[in-house]
C-alpha cells in the first residue's frame, strides 16, 4: 500500500512585477487536482490537496510540494498533474523533470 500523501499547491498572488504563483495559473494546477479527485474518490484514501499562501520560492513557480516526501515541483503546468498522480502519488517515484527540491525548497542550503 503506498503512503498518504498531502500536495500543497501555492495559490500565492501578488503585487505586479512580483513573482508568484497565483499569477502563474496555480489555480488550474488546484483544479486539475480537484477534478481528478471528484473523478476518481478512491484517490481521497490516498492524498489531500490544500491550497496554501507563499511557499518561499516564489522565482521557481508556480510550486507545489508533496508531503511527506518534502519533495518540491517548480513551473509545474495543470498538463502536469496527472503525471505527479500516477508516477508519484500512486507509484511513489517524483516526477524528476519536475523537481526542484528534496527535503527543502530549492535555493536554501
Ligand atoms: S508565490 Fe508561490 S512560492 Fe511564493
Amino acid at each position: 500500500m503506498s503512503e498518504f500523501k498531502h500536495v500543497f499547491v501555492c495559490m500565492q498572488k501578488k503585487p505586479p512585477g512580483m513573482p508568484s504563483c497565483g499569477d502563474r495559473g496555480s489555480e488550474q494546477i488546484f483544479m486539475k487536482f480537484q477534478e481528478k479527485l471528484m473523478a476518481n474518490p478512491e484517490l481521497m484514501t490516498k492524498m489531500a490537496v490544500t491550497p496554501t499562501g507563499c511557499l518561499g520560492p516564489c522565482m521557481f513557480g508556480p510550486n507545489i510540494v508533496v508531503y511527506p516526501d518534502a519533495i518540491w515541483y517548480g513551473n509545474v503546468k495543470p498538463e502536469d498533474v496527472d503525471e505527479i498522480v500516477e508516477k508519484h502519488i500512486l507509484g511513489g517515484e517524483p516526477v524528476e523533470r519536475l523537481v526542484t527540491g528534496k527535503g527543502k525548497p530549492p535555493g536554501m542550503f
